[in-house]
């Protein structure tokens, strides 16, 4: 250990030597600092346009370089839904105007997300990463089955949200289990995810479309995807850190702890956590969801479903899945940026010599403290405010450009910021 460590970046690339470039000396701080490829995050809600009370392009995309991401897939629950090339206008003019990285928009699988009618999946291909109605699950088979076979055409992935309506009592706001009866809550089973699962792969077996199933949170879930990818069917998924890390057992009742899906039991749990060990789930995504601070003040029963994550995704993973020993690295590097970017065909990341930089440096050994008044998002909604982290983002290049520099906060000299 000891002596000097020091990175060049000369033209948005790694070089060699540092004549005429950028040079940051890692050396100066007091923790250890780990390069990794630039997460990706394949499930954030941007709200723009229709909802900038809860979230723009410019702050979703500063929380989420914040986070360290420099590539995110926006969804399509927006006001106009993005089932036209011409609805989509609006959000693309946005992200020209304010993205402060990438940002790869989903299209609707049916207009409006109504799930009666398809979308023009055709003609939006050329624009968008992959076609979900996230927020809601296709309830009509024979739509589900034009919309698979649909999407097959265009190539893309499906990335779907999975809930059988009929099976969600009305008022459900928290996993059917143990807290939801002892706080008098109405419980949203299980079932209600994994039934749609089970059904979708019958329907990916009929069609071959590539689907990628979203926030998985069920342990039957995981087994019937871990047989799926054992029959060689071209399924993938996500997960979300809350699913990982919490149980309903770890709820209380507040806004901030309510999303759909819930977070579940703790053999949920830790079948999401064997999952994301044995490769099964192949994403950790955050479902960033932003709402207002009175949307999420009423209390489980009454808040708007939906939390933040793009700030603390990295920081708390780095925390409870590599510091355990779930993950390593290298795996938590796979599941956050490698395969995502595979299965969703996004720029490529890393930090090799040569190559364009999308990379993260991450200090570790940190004590610091989950304050989401501090968050670069609008929303401020997460159930792991107060949590000790002991990674911190230091610094977020994207094509070697600095999308967020916290350099000064591990004691480290910026060659991007005028001193
Ligand atoms: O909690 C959630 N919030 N789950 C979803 O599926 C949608 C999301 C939102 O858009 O707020």
């Amino acid at each position: 250990m000891g002596g000097r460590c020091s990175l060049c970046i000369r033209d948005g690339r790694i070089a060699a030597t540092c004549v005429g470039g950028a040079e940051i000396d890692f050396s100066a701080s007091p923790f250890k600092v780990l390069a990794l490829p630039a997460p990706a995050d394949v499930h954030v809600h941007l709200r723009e346009p229709g909802f900038e009370y809860k979230e723009t392009i410019a702050t979703g995309t500063a929380a989420a370089a914040a986070g360290g991401f420099t590539d995110v897939c926006a969804m399509p629950n927006l006001r106009p839904v993005p089932d036209s090339p011409e609805t989509l206008r609006p959000q693309l003019d946005a992200m020209a105007s304010s993205a402060r990285i990438r940002v790869h928009p989903y299209g609707a699988i049916t207009k409006g997300e109504a799930g009666r009618e398809l979308a023009d999946m055709a003609a939006l291909a050329p624009y968008v990463v992959a076609f979900s109605d996230d927020g809601k699950g296709l309830q009509d088979e024979g739509i589900a089955r034009e919309a698979f076979a649909a999407v097959r055409e265009t190539g893309k992935p499906l990335a779907a949200h999975c809930e059988v309506e009929p099976l969600v009592p009305r008022g459900g706001c928290v996993h059917d289990g143990a807290f939801a009866r002892a706080h008098r809550l109405t419980g949203i089973p299980s079932s209600s995810e994994w039934k749609m699962v089970e059904r979708d792969l019958g329907i990916v077996r009929d069609t071959g479309v590539r689907y990628h199933v979203c926030h998985v949170s069920t342990k039957e879930s995981v087994a019937l995807v871990r047989a799926a990818k054992r029959d060689g069917l071209p399924v993938t998924c996500e997960t979300a850190p809350h699913y990982l890390i919490l149980s309903d057992g770890d709820l209380a009742d507040e806004g901030r702890f309510k999303m759909n899906p819930p977070v579940r039991g703790a053999a949920d749990r830790d079948a999401l956590l064997e999952g994301i060990a044995d490769g099964t789930i192949d994403c950790i995504a955050t479902d960033h969801a932003p709402h207002s601070l009175d949307e999420k003040g009423r209390g489980l029963a009454g808040s708007a479903f939906g939390i933040v994550g793009l700030e603390t995704s990295l920081p708390l993973c780095a925390t409870i899945l590599v510091k355990r020993g779930i993950l390593s690295w290298a795996q938590l590097a796979d599941r956050m940026s490698t395969r995502p970017r595979g299965i969703f065909g996004l720029p490529s990341a890393g930090l090799s010599a040569g190559s364009g930089a999308n990379a993260v440096f991450v200090a570790v050994g940190v004590d610091d403290i989950v304050d989401p008044g501090k968050f670069q998002s609008k929303g401020r909604a997460t159930p792991f405010a107060g949590w000790a982290v002991a990674a911190r983002i230091a610094l977020t290049l994207i094509d070697g450009r600095p999308a967020f520099d916290n350099l000064a906060s591990i004691g480290v000299r910026s060659p991007f910021t005028k001193q």
